[in-house]
């Protein structure tokens, strides 16, 4: 695979193998004109640069390098889109009005179940191809478009094909969400469902190697914290990982269950109780924030500031689907979470690289530039982080690395 280095770079870096907690968050490691050198896709020196090596390098020039950015929460297999629906909230409906009578969840259901692979195979690598271009180098991708095993499979095979491809841009960490809605042919037989998930899909999906975590829409009037529970309990006795969408439209206790079950993460948190946030601090659980979809639905965003100062692990991530946001903006979620969530810009930085991490499963390999984990960079057309968000919504990304080749580069 060879070699990558870059040099006279302004390296900043969460580090270790966990999440950072509480204010650690803001304390990155930096390194005045440092250099990087990945062999065989693995970092292998993190440092100054180096005047006695004259292997070939890209000079940074000075300009900021971070880990690869981690979107630890994304919808981004599914058919179809709902513009009309965005237009119906616009004018006033609410999310859960629309998901109430047929729309939501289930309207992409219907075109996930007609699309081939090949056509959400196509459609998902254009998304990573934009992915690429704003710093991204992980993604998760989630089920939940099928709701029958099929499908549901479907979605996870296209995942799967992508990873296979030894010239992909961006790795996905693949996560099951049949739990996502209650399919219309178990209308009214929630239980029955969850019956048919433990017993038929996740020991498949697990036989199979097709997800690594198990996620589930704890909200009021799609599954409750008792439902959601005995899911997880059984995804966790098969070995996944487990996150939660939790309270994102009302307080429904979801971000205390995650502190129970010690989950991976709680996400969305919008409602969040301070139970909740107390629940998350104390057991390591990685709050997951995703400002765009508090901006997207009209919503008051997630007490972030709160979070972090209460000692919660924080991430950020997308949310990227074809319903409450449409949208992978890396640059937009940093403008708001440091203008309206308040992290500081070294907080977002952690969020977005080592806790995304962390979030999925995976802080022991990437979300930091350290030696022995991918070589997985960003660089950013600037000498300052602060870019990130001062730069409102527009891409600050000069150079996307990932295991130690170009998949992106501005200039
Ligand atoms: O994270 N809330 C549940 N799931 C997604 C929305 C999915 C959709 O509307 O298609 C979310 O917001
Ligand atoms: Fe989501």
């Amino acid at each position: 695979m060879g070699n990558f280095r870059i040099i006279h770079a302004d390296i900043y870096t969460p580090l270790g193998n966990e999440a950072v907690k509480g204010t650690a968050m803001g304390r990155l490691h930096s390194i005045k004109d440092g250099e990087v050198e990945i062999t065989d896709g693995i970092i292998s020196y993190v440092g100054p640069t180096r005047s006695d090596v004259d292997s070939p390098a890209v000079d940074a020039m000075g300009r900021v390098v971070l880990p690869g950015f981690v979107d630890s929460h994304t919808h981004l297999v599914f058919g179809g889109y709902r513009p009309e629906e965005f237009m119906w909230r616009m004018r006033g409906d609410s999310y859960m009005s629309i998901m109430e009578r047929g729309g939501g969840i289930v309207n992409t259901m219907k075109a996930t179940r007609e699309a081939s692979s090949d056509e959400l195979e196509e459609k998902t690598r254009r998304f990573i191809d934009r992915m690429a271009e704003m710093g991204v180098t992980t993604v998760e991708g989630k089920s939940g478009y099928g709701l029958d095993v099929e499908t549901e499979m479907k979605q996870l095979e296209v995942m799967e094909r992508i990873n296979n491809d030894p010239e992909r841009k961006v790795d996905i960490a693949t996560t099951y969400l049949g739990a996502h809605a209650v399919p219309p042919e178990y209308k009214d037989r929630a239980e029955e469902y969850i019956d048919m998930m433990i017993n038929d899909v996740l020991p498949e999906v697990k036989k199979r190697s097709l997800a690594e975590n198990c996620d589930v829409f704890c909200e009021k009037g799609v599954f409750s914290v008792e439902q959601s529970r005995r899911l997880l309990n059984a995804a966790m006795r098969l070995g996944f990982g487990i996150k939660i969408h939790a309270d994102e439209i009302v307080t429904t206790g979801g971000a205390e269950l995650a502190g129970e079950l010690k989950a991976l993460s709680a996400d969305h948190l919008l409602h969040a109780s301070d139970n909740g946030i107390k629940a998350m601090a104390d057991n390591g659980v990685v709050a997951t924030l995703l400002p765009l979809t508090a901006f997207t639905l009209r919503e008051p965003y997630a007490r972030g500031r709160e979070m972090i100062d209460s000692g919660c692990a924080v991430a950020l991530a997308t949310d990227l689907n074809p319903g409450s946001c449409c949208s992978g903006s890396i640059p937009l979620t940093f403008a708001l979470a440091c203008i309206y969530m308040g992290l500081s810009v070294e907080e977002a930085i952690t969020a977005m690289t080592l806790n995304g991490a962390a979030a999925i499963g995976c802080a022991a390999s990437i979300g930091s530039i350290e030696t022995g984990k991918l070589g997985d960079l960003v660089m950013l057309d600037s000498d300052t982080p602060a870019i990130l968000p001062y730069y409102t919504g527009m891409n600050s990304v000069a150079m996307t690395v990932k295991r130690g080749k170009v998949t992106y580069r501005n200039n």
